[in-house]
């Protein structure tokens, strides 16, 4: 069900400074993903009338992610606090009744949460509604002073706490629901009381308080999810939870995963039942994979496509690469852009192929380089086989059909072609076309010289004993 009478606002426009970085803060990513895109997509099923984003820093590429996913963004230069960015965006917000206002750095934020806190605020008729959590280490946050069981009277930060308010371990997560007609005068009031001298939204949070209006606390009940990313060891804890939630919804579908804390998967990912995945892998990108699939340690999946009962030996990488069911490929194989292994298909070990489709059944197990090659069926490719596809200028194709054998150490000069069943002797170097069912060889012929070797070593030792 839409909500027509709800807004998000998500402050965006800090610069990250206790990250250290060149790039603004909610760029960086956590969970696969720009922090921002994070903040978007948990916000995305509330259906909001309006998602404003607030931008400064970088405002340029942190609205080329906000608005392909459905939000307009607000410019707020310069950044003069968290209650300042909500001014920047009250024109924007036009006359929504309700925001929910988050920080462009707390990704972790579930759907089902701001639901929660949206409802609470609703039936209370609330002026302000906190999502609050409560941590062992609340340092760095801003603290909730309530003045009674579920009712605020003040949010204060860190740098403003007095000493008997440090143990206080309730803190502001920013998120927020505010009755916007309450807001805006509240937030008139604010001042830049503060050694920064900007204006606080927490600041609003009092005004509302001493005014008798209604201020609630909703206290997250997994509070992992108000974290923020203000330091780098931040991302990193943020990051793992991230990473966690998609390992446990993948081994809740019925994927195997050993040593679930070594593997890295990105969002987008996805596994059929019974695939198995050992330690230390990564499925990155738009990474798919089938039924009953074995991913073996220290293989790097990214936007590839894998069907079913697919084994990837250890230590394999493949990128953009399709592979069909029953396929085995490695150990350290590497399959670049536009690789396509068909059914049954085998690639063995420091194998490389870039841009190359290779038939059911066929095999090319050890040593190989293929590029901008087509192999038909049951094909067998010897090792130390190379495609030369480049000749400095252009690149060309190499077409070799069914049931052909290369003998090892062949170079294939392209463009060329080699017909079905054909054979190529080991250590060819082929330049033209084989046809089919022909032998190509093309190589000196060996020349054998008997009892050489005994004459050679005899001039040898005549020679040092001389020199003695
Ligand atoms: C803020 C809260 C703190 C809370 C914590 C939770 C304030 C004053 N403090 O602190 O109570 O415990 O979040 O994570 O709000 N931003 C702007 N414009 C500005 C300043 C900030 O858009 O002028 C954005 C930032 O990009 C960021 C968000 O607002 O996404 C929060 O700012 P940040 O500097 O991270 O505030 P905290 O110190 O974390
Ligand atoms: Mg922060």
């Amino acid at each position: 069900m839409p909500n027509n009478d709800l807004a998000i606002v998500i402050l965006a426009a800090g610069k990250g400074t206790r990250l250290k970085s060149s790039l603004a803060k909610v760029l960086h990513r956590a969970g696969g993903r720009a922090l921002v895109e994070q903040v978007l997509r948990a916000c995305a099923p509330l259906k909001a009338k309006k998602t404003i984003v607030v931008v400064g820093h970088q405002a340029e590429s942190v609205t080329a992610v906000a608005e392909p996913l459905g939000a307009q963004t607000v410019l707020q230069q310069p950044q003069n606090g968290t209650g300042h960015a909500m001014k920047v965006a009250q024109r924007a917000l036009g006359r929504a009744k309700y925001a929910i206002v988050l920080p462009g750095d707390a990704p972790l934020i579930r759907t089902e949460t701001l639901k929660a806190l949206l409802a609470t605020h609703r039936s209370a008729g609330a002026a302000a509604t906190i999502l609050t959590a409560v941590l062992a280490d609340p340092s760095g946050y801003g603290r909730v002073l309530r003045k009674s069981a579920n009712a605020v009277s003040a949010i204060v930060e860190e740098s403003q706490l007095a000493e008997n308010q440090r143990e206080i371990n309730e803190i502001n997560s920013a998120i927020y629901c505010f009755t916007l007609q309450k807001l805006w005068p509240a937030l008139a009031q604010v001042q830049p009381n503060n050694k920064h001298r900007e204006l606080y939204l927490t600041d609003a949070v009092a005004v509302l308080a001493a005014k008798g209006e209604t201020v609630l606390a909703q206290v997250a009940e997994d509070s992992r999810e108000v974290l923020g990313c203000n330091t780098r060891q931040d991302l990193a804890a943020v990051d793992q939870v991230f990473r966690q939630w998609k390992r446990h919804s993948l081994m809740d579908s019925g994927v195997t995963i050993q040593l679930p804390e070594t593997v890295l998967i990105d969002p987008d990912v996805t596994a059929g039942e019974d695939t198995v995945i050992e330690p230390a892998v990564q499925l990155l990108g738009a990474t798919k994979i089938g039924a009953r699939c074995v991913i073996k340690s220290g293989s790097v999946l990214i936007d590839s496509t894998l069907a079913d009962d697919v084994t990837v030996e250890p230590h394999c990488v493949v990128v953009e690469s399709r592979l069909e069911s029953h396929v085995i490929i490695g150990p350290f194989a590497r399959l670049r852009v536009g690789t396509h292994l068909k059914t049954g298909a085998r690639v063995g070990n420091f194998v490389e192929t870039k841009k190359t489709v290779i038939g059911e059944g066929a095999k090319v197990p050890h040593l190989t380089y293929l590029g901008d090659a087509k192999i038909g069926a049951k094909t067998n490719i010897g090792a130390g086989t190379i495609t030369c596809n480049y000749d400095g200028f252009h690149k060309h194709p190499t077409t070799i059909g069914k049931n052909v054998f290369i003998g090892s150490d062949s170079v294939l000069v392209a463009p060329v072609r080699i017909g079905d069943g054909a054979y190529i002797a080991a250590g060819s170097a082929i330049t033209e076309n084989v046809p089919a069912d022909a032998l190509g060889i093309a190589r000196g012929r060996q020349v054998t010289k008997p009892r050489w070797a005994s004459k050679k070593r005899r001039e040898f030792s005549a020679a040092a004993k001389k020199r003695k």
